[in-house]
């Protein structure tokens, strides 16, 4: 009865648990991307003797996460913030064991929000997780300039028709102001080749994923957020990140790769000043993705990747990714 309140089917629900498992009684999992706390449930009941921190940008959906983790009592606690504001604030704070980030958004956003995220509904176009965020999607599309426009699609969007949906909002905007995604998505589908409109993926898909991207500043936060949460994590402690994207893929890939390096210092440098040794140890040479039955039950999982690494020792340096 009580789960019908949520709708958001946590991704590699196992595997996550598995490989982010405590191995000593006490430790502390930071869940950097809360939702309505489906992967902090499945942690805070298989180990009793573990303590979480909740962290959501988005007030709304914490409120579901902190009736739905109640009976926990004081082995979880909420913070209202996003995820790399929390680790710049983060010393003095004990340092967590395990760190989950599970990017993007929830099916709440899309279903019961009412921000504009999905095309599929007739919403003013918002699309900030957190109300605060002075950005909107209302004014990226009303305001920007044709060109930053077209580039921001292409570039958080990998939209190859950015610059025919960018002329075609700014003509539509020249008329009348663009007030709700289905209005967006419309214009956004008689700019595209027809071909393209009837094809396998909703011709604004890649768009709406671009302008909710640049309105949360989703790349920058991740980017920022993996070099905090690295430097806190105890040393021996564990990071799991998932994407659902190649963008943020190529971000998580990269940084642990760059901390699974000894030396770092150019060849020519005749000494090493870097202090040669590995931050990380990646656990999983390959990413994991969902099982087919996963994708089966829950589809939007279907593009999900699995990293996880491990901090060696206290040993710290920065990464260039
Ligand atoms: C995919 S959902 C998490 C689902 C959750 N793991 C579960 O199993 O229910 C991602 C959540 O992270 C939040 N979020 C996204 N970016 C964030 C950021 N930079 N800081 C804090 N929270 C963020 C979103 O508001 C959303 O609730």
């Amino acid at each position: 009865m009580e789960e019908q309140k949520f709708v958001h089917f946590s991704i590699m629900k196992e595997e996550v648990c598995s490989l982010l498992a405590p191995d000593k009684p006490g430790q502390l999992l930071v869940d950097c991307t809360m939702g309505e706390g489906g992967h902090s449930l499945e942690f805070l009941s298989r180990f009793p003797d573990l303590n979480v921190v909740g962290l959501d940008a988005d007030p709304e959906i914490q409120k579901k996460a902190k009736e739905r983790l109640a009976s926990y009592g004081d082995r979880v606690s909420f913070e209202n913030t996003y995820f790399d504001q929390y680790f710049k604030d983060y010393l003095g704070l004990p340092r967590p064991d395990r760190i989950l980030i599970d990017l993007g958004i929830s099916m709440f956003h899309y279903e019961e929000s009412g921000r504009g995220f999905t095309f599929r509904k007739d919403e003013p176009l918002d699309m900030r997780l957190n109300p605060e965020n002075p950005l909107s999607a209302s004014i990226i599309v009303n305001e920007y300039e044709e060109n930053d426009l077209a580039n921001l699609i292409y570039e958080f969007g990998e939209e190859r028709y950015s610059r025919r949906i960018a002329r075609a909002i700014v003509r539509e905007r020249s008329l009348t102001p663009l007030e709700s995604a289905f209005q967006l998505a419309e214009i956004i589908s008689h700019s595209v080749p027809p071909a393209y409109r009837h094809g396998r993926i909703h011709p604004a898909t890649r768009s709406f994923q671009a302008i909710r991207i640049a309105v949360n500043d989703e790349l920058g936060r991740l980017r920022s957020v993996l070099q905090d949460a690295v430097k806190a994590l105890n040393p021996g402690g564990l990071i799991g990140v998932i994407t659902f994207h190649s963008l943020e893929d190529r971000i998580v890939k990269h940084f642990f790769k760059d901390l699974n390096r000894d030396c770092i210092c150019p060849p020519q440098q005749p000494r090493c000043s870097c202090g040669g040794a590995r931050v990380v140890d990646v656990i999983t040479r390959k990413p994991l993705v969902p099982t087919p039955e996963e994708i089966k039950v829950n589809p939007a999982s279907r593009s999900s990747k699995l990293r996880v690494a491990r901090r060696i020792s206290d040993f710290w340096r920065e990464s260039d990714v």
